[in-house]
């Protein structure tokens, strides 16, 4: 990538043509789990450039005039005015968007991120301001019609809507398209292809299939796909709104065989042992579930010691991680009733060090 904020912005570390980043992380997760595996690693590669779909950045003020910063690598931040890793539906607004900005000085003032989700069907920013954006209503009312996007400002305990800011996915995967509806405060797969190239091989793993229990299931983004190979599908998640976005995107895709319900790991621990019931699972008889699979997609902390516990019990796991270190922890437990038959390195995040990795763990007999 030449990229002229290459040796100062904090975003993109890694300074090395594509294939030595890629020989270094596979050098790094083979060091890391040679105990736990020593097969093939497959690594799924990512374009160098135009891979986000969703971006956030710092704004930078001087002399009245505004641009983009970035958290620097040596400072605390920098000044930008374009950004290489962005889609390109993102790279193509920023400029245009400040433009329409420094027109208007009460948007200008007091402007401190803006962030960019861009998706098949709409492309959506957000303003966030250290002033009352009711303020500038009719200042962000205009903006929006110039621009023709979905528009949101934010400021403390204030959210305003401009324009359609419905964020509309569609994701081809193994050769069929899937929509999605999605939330702007909620998790969003920040590299669109990798995402496709990641869940198509989460359902290519799956093998003699009788019912999923998913946990961290977010919007629905793996369970969709993957619910046509089970029976039955019970997902969960902690957030709300992505609980809210699930239920849609099962109608949207025309998929019934999946109970969403908002419940932590925790909570759905607790009502699978019979400790606490959930007027949330009213009418679904956790008793008629024959579990062959669990999916998790756990945040970066990894998966808490008593999922560890019931994950031991399932015939077949399928774990995707965005932090090998927890992943290499929970392995440890795993590894005692599991074997690793596949491996896989999906590049999402390009130019840094963070690698996501794939498992696919079967029970010892
Ligand atoms: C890495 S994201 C994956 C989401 C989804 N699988 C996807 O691909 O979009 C992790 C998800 O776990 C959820 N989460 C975080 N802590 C949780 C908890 N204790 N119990 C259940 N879900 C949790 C987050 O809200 C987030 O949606």
């Amino acid at each position: 990538m030449d990229c002229k904020y290459l040796n100062s912005c904090g975003s993109c570390v890694l300074e090395l043509s594509y294939n030595e980043q890629k020989e270094l992380k596979i050098a790094k997760i083979k060091e890391l789990f040679a105990r736990f595996y020593s097969g093939e690693i497959e690594f799924f590669e990512s374009s160098e450039v135009g891979f986000r779909s969703r971006a956030e950045f710092g704004i930078w003020h001087e002399n009245g005039d505004i641009s983009y910063s970035m958290r620097g690598r040596n400072s605390k931040k920098i000044e930008i005015d374009s950004c290489q890793i962005v889609d390109l539906k993102i790279s193509n607004l920023m400029p245009r968007l400040l433009n329409a900005i420094k027109d208007d000085e009460a948007l200008v003032n007091r402007l401190f991120g803006i962030e960019f989700i861009s998706s098949a069907k709409s492309l959506i920013v957000t303003l966030l301001y250290h002033k009352d954006v009711n303020s500038i209503k009719d200042n962000l009312a205009n903006i929006q019609s110039k621009l023709k996007i979905g528009l949101i400002a934010r400021s403390r305990g204030v959210k305003l809507e401009f324009g359609d800011t419905k964020i509309n996915e569609i994701l081809n995967i193994n050769g069929r398209e899937f929509s999605y509806i999605m939330s702007d405060t909620a998790f969003i797969q920040p590299n669109k292809k990798m995402n496709e190239k990641m869940i198509s091989w989460a359902v290519n793993a799956v093998e003699n299939a009788a019912d999923l229990i998913e946990l961290y299931c977010g919007h629905g983004n793996f369970t969709i796909p993957i619910s046509l190979k089970f029976q039955k599908v019970l997902a969960t998640e902690i957030s709300k709104s992505s609980i809210d976005m699930a239920l849609k995107n099962c109608q949207l895709n025309s998929v019934n065989n999946i109970k969403f319900a908002r419940l932590s790991a925790a909570e759905i621990m607790s009502a699978i042992a019979k400790e606490r019931e959930f007027e949330r699972l009213r009418g679904v008889n956790l008793d008629s579930y024959i579990f062959s699979h669990i999916l998790v997609d756990p945040p970066r902390a990894g998966c808490e010691d008593r999922v560890l516990d019931f994950m031991n019990k399932i015939d077949n796991i399928i774990y995707i991680s965005c932090n090998p270190l927890t992943l290499q922890n929970n392995l440890e437990i795993l590894s005692q009733t599991h074997k690793v038959v596949k491996f896989a390195i999906f590049d999402q995040f390009v130019h840094t060090n963070h690698i996501e990795c794939g498992v696919v763990l079967k029970r010892i007999k």
